[in-house]
């Protein structure tokens, strides 16, 4: 054969290889791709500052705030206001929270403002004569008596006082939440669909004039404005976040209460005091894990999880196949059984933390999985370590040009918490004392069984699912926020988007984006988003003894900021499932 004969064969022969190698890599067996087709929108690109929350008005709040010189913690209380007025199933002034924060020199730390039980909650406080729970008016779901004692003004103001730039104030803060209360803003499809037919609502007068149009209803597209909130919001401006627990507003919420025989009295709100806790932390794969303590179980469960998932190689699984999906599960089922069996709040009970965050624990648990089949949840109880919601809570994040960043969720526990807005304040109300267990054993609003360290106790802080989250490069710096709300599905929802990020290569808005699963111990189920599973994978499922079922709606609304590592730009990605928006600038 010729010289330039033989080039040309041999350049065929190199092509035909080439062109085919990705044929040859379809191969069944040897199909394991790392980066899942995540179809999905870019993120949100910025080069100072970002902050993504589920309201396009709250988020805009916070980067003016950030251009203004102020700070991820001046942003995120701003962006808190604000969402009390333009989000009001679940933003407040009436609910509770937690923060994280990380500042640029590395400290972090976690500002627990979670709502506290009223001094007259007492353990069976929501049972009746017979020991049977309480339903409707007087549980610990709907009207005054379900409703826990606030601490998201505490929780602002401790906030501020320990990690603020100190370049705006208070009332600075607070004044575009009580601009938007006072001029009012444009009703969403998603808040009027809310709103439509809300009987909840419709059982409080003031929430039913507020917030129904006093029954004619808003639609899509009108105003709605808040002159009460916006009222409750100039009296801190003047007096700071004391007057909420001592002032006129004060006086307001507990005069509705007594006239309506809540539980919360004057000295309850007075004796409110939000905390400043140490955040938990853990390794995955070697990225640096951290997240809520407790009365949150969020991090402490979402640790153990990635701590079981650790031990299996994920990357090499397919992202959708049920291989994965089983595995997630088995984490899922044994982290949550551990849930309800240890996590209360430790400022008055003993929680077992160093124990269930445990590496070792972890490959014990892990011994208990079965690659091929379920496991039951009836014979899966807790483990032995050493030593949940409607989808209506919120999160949002912010992330500052100098690489300060908050992680925050916060909430009215069920979507409007309640559905009281305290007489003349225009300030709804949570009904929080449903996340402690009314009644051991039985299941609370999201199906969750919880135990004796999670039972209502005076003063006691109910046991929460929110999960903010950082996750930070190998080399310590930020790699990205994460948060949620969504009950007990808050923590899978950001198990599943580390493990996207991290297991699967995917960016922020495709790890957000991707379809999720949720099981919680019991019910013994996995729910999937609709669409959110093959019928494939279904079949393989069930095929390993898995009981599916499909949620009508999406799970979970999160928001994340990513720092690129080779330019520092932040992405910022809110959930394609709701109305939320990433804004930077
Ligand atoms: N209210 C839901 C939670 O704190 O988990």
């Amino acid at each position: 054969m010729s010289a330039p004969l033989l080039r040309t064969a041999v350049f065929f022969l190199l092509a035909i290889l080439f062109v085919n190698a990705p044929l040859t890599r379809l191969r069944p067996a040897a199909f394991t791709p790392r980066v899942a087709s995540a179809a999905s929108r870019d993120p949100v690109r910025a080069s100072h500052g970002m902050v993504a929350s589920t309201n396009k008005l709250a988020s805009e709040v916070g980067v003016d705030i950030l251009k203004r010189g102020g700070n991820a913690v001046d942003a995120a209380i701003a962006v808190a206001f604000a969402l009390a007025v333009t989000y009001p199933a679940a933003g407040n002034l009436g609910g509770g929270g937690f923060m994280l924060i990380r500042l640029r020199d590395g400290r972090t730390t976690a500002i627990d403002y979670r709502e506290m039980a009223p001094a007259a909650a007492t353990r069976n406080v929501y049972l009746d004569a017979q020991g049977n729970l309480i339903k409707g008016e007087g549980s610990s779901t709907i009207g005054y008596r379900a409703a826990g004692v606030p601490g998201t003004v505490a929780g602002m103001a401790l906030a501020l006082r320990k990690y603020g730039s100190g370049r705006l104030t208070w009332a600075q803060l607070a004044e575009p939440a009580r601009r938007l209360a006072s001029d009012g803003f444009t009703i969403s499809y998603n808040l009027a669909n809310s709103l439509d037919g809300n009987k909840l609502l419709a059982g409080y007068a003031d929430s039913k004039r507020i917030f129904l149009n006093n029954g004619r209803y808003f639609k899509e597209g009108d105003t709605l404005r808040q002159p009460e909130l916006a009222a409750t919001f100039a009296r801190l401006q003047r007096g700071g976040a004391r007057e909420f627990y001592e002032g006129e507003t004060a006086r307001l919420i507990a005069e509705d209460m007594r006239r309506n025989k809540g539980l919360m009295t004057l000295a309850d709100l007075r004796g409110y005091e939000a905390k400043e806790r140490t955040p938990i932390r853990t390794t995955y794969r070697g990225y640096e894990i951290i997240s809520m303590p407790p009365p949150s179980s969020g991090g402490a469960v979402l640790i153990e999880m990635l701590n079981i998932l650790e031990g299996y190689d994920l990357r090499g699984m397919n992202w959708a196949s049920s291989e994965k999906y089983h595995l997630v599960t088995e984490a899922m089922r044994r982290a949550f059984a551990d849930r309800a069996e240890y996590m209360g709040d430790t400022d008055f009970v003993k929680v077992p933390i160093a124990g269930l965050i445990d590496k070792k624990y972890a490959e014990r648990q892990r011994t208990s999985i079965n690659l091929e089949r379920a496991s039951t949840s009836a014979e899966i109880g807790a483990g032995r370590p050493t030593g949940y919601e409607s989808e209506e809570t919120t999160h949002f994040t912010v992330v500052d040009a100098q690489g300060n960043a908050v992680s925050n969720t916060y909430t009215l526990n069920l979507g409007f918490g309640s559905g009281v807005t305290a007489k003349g304040t225009g300030v709804l109300l949570n009904n929080e004392m449903d996340d402690f267990a009314a009644k051991p054993g039985t299941p609370n609003a999201f199906g969750l069984i919880q135990g004796e360290r999670n039972a209502v106790a005076p003063r006691k802080r109910p046991l929460s699912a929110m999960t903010p989250t950082f996750v930070l490069r190998k080399d310590g710096t930020l790699w990205f926020t994460i948060g949620t709300p969504g009950g007990p599905t808050i923590i899978n929802t950001v198990l599943q988007a580390i493990i996207n990020i991290v297991d699967h290569d995917m960016n922020i808005q495709q790890a957000i984006d991707a379809p999720r699963i949720h099981h919680q111990w019991l019910p013994d189920e996995i729910a999937y988003e609709p669409y959110g599973l093959s019928a494939d994978t279904q079949r393989a499922l069930v095929g390993r003894g898995h009981k599916l079922v499909t949620r009508p709606r999406y799970m979970g609304d999160a928001h994340g900021i990513m720092i690129e590592e080779k330019t520092g730009m932040r992405l910022g990605a809110s959930d394609s499932r709701n109305e939320g928006a990433a804004v930077g600038y």
